[in-house]
């Protein structure tokens, strides 16, 4: 029934991978390629970006840092100038200016010095305020200068007056305009501090919005990778489906050729025997009536037919021998071990090797199905130990459990490497097994004979 109904799963290619697949799998690999540019170039433009504001924020602040220090020196420089100036005016000593005039000199060139020192790249209001406190310098040092060249005692009653009235005030004055400077530098800081954050604030959102980028790609990216395993799984089950079906449609197949096989040998078999072993069987009966009949003296008539009762003979033997081996019915009518035995005596009796068999516990009511198996085994053994092993010796070993039955051939042959090595016996043999739900292994290695061993269920055969 099987046979002639069309095969789905044999003639159906299993479903291979097709354009959309191709096109998903290139969407995936842009897609992902797309990310990963995505995010590094997020990373190092973050990276240069933050590198640069920091490069920034260090040179604001060593540049506040170095004005500062400048202009403190200026600030202090200027006031130790005026503190020695106003001592040296106010010395109740009569101090000449030859002693401390020298001293007083070097203070005035610190003074120049550290103005010089202070850095000259700012602007021209900070340009203008250090020219202011040049000019004031010089200024008090020129009318300082006509104080200090006074007798001392001259110099001790107007020097009061000098200090309170000009050098003073001008000293503030200088210290004022340093405060003017100080402030125009806190100002710069200031407006570079919040650039340094109007910087920091555009690349916070630069990489937030790259960010963004980044997880809506990983969403999308997420989404078609789901979609593209799950497409990936249905194919697979579909294609496991399909690899199944042809399988069991496969199992289904090669049963039914045993099947067949087994029913043709049995038919073939049958009308051997029962047509033209009973024809010959007839000639035999006519032909010892014919002898009986012949007259006595006819001695080449009476040799002739023996000669044809013998040829007859033959031939029943051959059509007997024949129709065993198509289809043993001493299985039916003996059981399985007489059979076996009589298979052994066949191979022995053709000279090739020497056969024993060594039943261990084995039932006479085993079910049909076991005994044919167990029977084709044995001979596709025997046969293949006789044919290619040149093996001298075989044993057929036959064990029934509780459970299973156990059978093993061994021959002491050539061997060969089943792993590699596969006929139609071999196959034809494992399919029987295979069909009772039993196991099979075959055991063999070049110069170490080979040894089959079939396990087959009882239980199982006795349900089916
Ligand atoms: N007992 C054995 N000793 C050595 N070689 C063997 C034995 N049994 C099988 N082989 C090797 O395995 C091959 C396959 O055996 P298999 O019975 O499947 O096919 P075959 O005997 O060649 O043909 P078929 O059985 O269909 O008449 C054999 O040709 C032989 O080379
Ligand atoms: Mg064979």
């Amino acid at each position: 029934m099987h046979a002639n109904k069309p095969q789905p799963g044999l003639s159906e290619k299993a479903p291979g991978p097709g354009l959309s697949e191709h096109g998903l799998r290139t969407v995936l690999l842009l897609a992902f390629g797309g990310l990963l540019a995505l995010m590094l170039v997020a990373s190092v433009s973050a990276l240069l970006s933050l590198r640069q504001l920091h490069a920034v924020e260090q040179q604001v602040a060593s540049r506040f840092l170095s004005r500062t220090q400048a202009l403190s020196e200026v600030v202090i420089s200027v006031h130790i100038y005026d503190d020695q100036l106003a001592e040296f005016l106010l010395d109740d000593r009569a101090v000449e200016l030859r002693e401390s005039g020298p001293e007083i000199a070097e203070r005035a060139a610190k003074v120049h010095s550290a103005l010089r020192r202070y850095p000259s790249d700012g602007g021209p209001r900070e340009r203008q305020l250090l020219e202011e406190i040049e000019e004031s310098l010089s200024q008090q040092e020129s009318i300082s200068s006509a104080m200090l060249s006074l007798t001392p005692g001259d110099r001790k009653t107007r020097s009061p007056k000098f200090i309170q009235e000009q050098l003073l005030p001008r000293s503030l004055s200088i210290l004022q305009v340093s405060q003017q400077i100080a402030s125009l530098n806190g100002q710069e800081l200031a407006k570079s501090n919040q650039d340094l954050l109007a910087r920091f604030a555009s690349l916070q959102s630069k990489l937030k919005s790259m960010l963004l980028a980044a997880l809506t790609a990983g969403l999308v990216l997420s989404l078609l990778g789901t979609f593209y395993v799950l497409h990936l799984e249905r194919q697979e089950r579909e294609r496991y489906l399909a690899l199944a079906d042809n399988r069991l449609e496969l199992e289904k197949l090669s049963a039914r050729l045993l099947d067949i096989q087994e029913q043709e040998r049995r038919s073939i078999a049958r009308e051997l025997h029962d047509e033209v072993g009973q024809s010959l069987e007839a000639l035999l009966v006519d032909l010892g009536r014919l002898s009986r009949l012949a007259p006595a003296n006819e001695e080449a008539m009476r040799g002739q037919i023996a000669n044809l009762k013998t040829l007859a003979e033959n031939s029943v033997k051959t059509v007997r021998d024949i129709a065993l081996l198509l289809r043993p019915s001493m299985l039916d009518d003996l059981g399985l071990i007489p059979a076996l035995e009589w298979q052994a005596r066949e191979v022995s009796r053709r000279g090739e090797m020497e056969v024993e068999v060594h039943p261990e516990m084995v039932s006479e009511h085993l079910p049909d199905e076991i005994k044919i198996c167990v029977y084709r085994l044995v001979q596709e053994a025997l046969n293949n130990a006789a044919a290619h092993a040149s093996a001298k010796n075989a044993r057929v070993s036959v064990t029934q459990g509780p459970e299973r039955l156990e059978v093993e051939i061994t021959d002491d042959g050539q061997g060969f490497d089943p792993q590699r090595v596969r006929g139609m016996g071999l196959l034809g043999m494992e399919e029987r097994v295979k069909r009772l739900g039993g196991k099979l292994k075959i055991e063999s290695r070049a110069g170490g004979g080979t040894r089959i061993m079939a396990e087959l269920p009882l239980k199982l055969a006795n349900s089916a």
